[in-house]
């Protein structure tokens, strides 16, 4: 018998086989249905618990972050106010919106939406912000009561700053949006009502009034990651040294994470947890033992971390796992012109030359992603203070959420015409107006 006709033969074989049990399944009794694959699906049950996880730790860990946001700083006195046990005035809700935190809608229960709606819930009162507090429905913070119900510690969570929520019971408050950045959010402002503010001015070899003027420097929807390492506010022309709060979506397939490449999404995550959110556990970066270049790390031993408990390594994996999960957000309907966009994809993938450095459909490139300053046509003072002196090229997806602050690790171009300017000018593009303009739309619409 030759191969074929081996082949054929056993197709008959088999075909024979299935016939049979197909003859027999008429009759009545139904065989027992097979259990769906899913629960024998080792691998997707395993996706499914990292997912579940790392959502909660995203939106719920602080890490014991409580050390320094209520032990240290004591923010939480700033909050409650000294009427109810604290200092000052208190953050009535109105106030805690108006620098940019956003409330869950779904943790508030209906008959209180329904009192608020009505008008009937003082949102003037620092009492309320407590309340919202106990509900856990401060995106971002988290409150801690003793029995009679005094705030006796708050602590912040990845969400502070990587979620936001869709507006939909009112302004700041609906359901959440995780990985979309808080552009509204205040840090700086946030972090400067703490009373106790002297151990950071020591760290950072500052006094009071300068430190405040730091703070307060960065505005709505930035934060100052690297300060706490190198001690430099400022940039050389005076301008604050913040940057930009990114999304934390899109990163899937991303190799370097941050704007100056700090290393991977975990690397960021530990580095964020421990030495920004000032949680309690274990990091090294023996590249921030540096004196010269992070003497703020090296006073602070914060490139070699060895607490006691380790409330963070455990999970940095289902915390991995959960951003890459997160999905990019596609702008509104009826918000892109699909014809410009048509056109300046043609331009974006062409003659713009875009898709040489922001690869589709990362839009980044895959492999290492990273540029020398002169590269992009701008300063070289922030990818300085990163570890190797260049500047990533930004995954460009959900760009419509990332408008407010402007574009750039620093925003500073104030609009997506305004970066296409830059890019026409630096690379030397000749785009005529329409063709600048459909470009834009093309780049908004990712
Ligand atoms: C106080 C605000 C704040 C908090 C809290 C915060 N981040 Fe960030 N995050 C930032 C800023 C600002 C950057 C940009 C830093 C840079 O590039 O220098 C950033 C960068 C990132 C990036 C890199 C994004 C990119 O485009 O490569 C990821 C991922 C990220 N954060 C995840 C997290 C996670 C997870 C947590 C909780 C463990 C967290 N962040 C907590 C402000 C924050
Ligand atoms: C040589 C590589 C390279 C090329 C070519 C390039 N980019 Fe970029 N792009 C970068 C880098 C690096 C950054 C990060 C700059 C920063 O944050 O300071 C960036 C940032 C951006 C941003 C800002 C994103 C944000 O979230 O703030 C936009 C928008 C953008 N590029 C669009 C374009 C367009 C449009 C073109 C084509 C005209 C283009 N880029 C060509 C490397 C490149």
């Amino acid at each position: 018998m030759n191969r074929l006709a081996s082949r054929l033969f056993i197709g008959t074989v088999v075909t024979g086989a299935i016939a049979l049990p197909l003859a027999m399944a008429q009759k009545p009794a139904p065989a027992p249905a097979p259990p769906p694959a899913r629960a024998t699906d080792g691998v997707l049950d395993n996706a499914s618990r990292m997912v579940d996880a790392g959502r909660d730790t995203f939106r719920n860990d602080t890490f014991g972050s409580e050390a320094f946001w209520a032990d240290t700083i004591q923010l939480h006195k700033a909050i409650a106010g000294e009427k109810l046990g604290g200092i000052g005035g208190g953050v009535s809700p109105k106030t805690a919106l108006a620098v940019g935190l956003k409330v869950d809608a779904e943790k508030i229960p209906a008959a209180t939406a329904a009192a608020i709606k009505g008008g009937k819930v003082n949102l003037d009162d620092p009492a309320t912000t407590l309340a919202l507090l106990k509900l856990d429905a401060v995106v971002g913070v988290k409150g801690t009561f003793d029995p009679q119900g005094k705030l006796t510690a708050v602590g912040i969570q990845c969400s502070l700053c990587h979620s936001t929520v869709d507006d939909s019971f009112a302004p700041g408050i609906g359901k959440r949006r995780d990985g979309w950045p808080n552009r509204d959010l205040d840090v700086g402002t946030i972090i400067s009502l703490a009373p106790n503010l002297a151990p950071v001015e020591k760290l950072l070899g500052v006094n009071n009034a300068t430190l405040k003027k730091v703070l307060t420097s960065w505005g709505p929807g930035r934060f100052d990651a690297e300060v706490f390492f190198d001690g430099k506010a400022m940039r050389p022309d005076g301008k604050s040294a913040s940057t930009l709060i990114p999304a934390a979506f899109g990163l899937a397939g991303v190799n370097m994470a941050t704007y100056v490449g700090w290393g991977s999404i975990t690397y960021w995550n530990a580095m964020v947890a421990v030495n920004e959110m000032h949680g309690v556990g274990r990091f090294f970066d023996a590249r921030l033992a540096d004196k010269k270049k992070y003497p703020i790390a090296v006073k602070a031993k914060s490139y070699d971390t060895k607490p006691e408990a380790d409330r963070v390594t455990a999970k940095l994996g289902a915390l991995h796992f959960y951003q890459l999960a997160l999905p990019v957000p596609t702008p509104p309907a009826g918000s892109v012109d699909a014809q410009a966009v048509t056109r300046g994809g043609a331009l974006f993938n062409g003659a713009a030359k875009c898709a040489s450095c922001h690869v589709p459909p990362l839009y980044t490139e895959p492999g290492n992603n990273m540029h020398l300053p002169a590269e992009i046509g701008i300063d070289a003072f922030q990818a300085n203070r990163g570890p190797v002196g260049r500047y990533r090229t930004t995954p460009l997806r959900g760009m419509f959420t990332k408008t407010k602050g402007g574009f750039y690790h620093d925003g500073r171009f104030a609009t997506m015409p305004d970066v296409v300017e830059h890019y026409d000018r630096h690379f030397k593009l000749r785009l005529d107006a329409k063709q600048k303009a459909d470009l834009a739309a093309f780049v908004m619409s990712l």
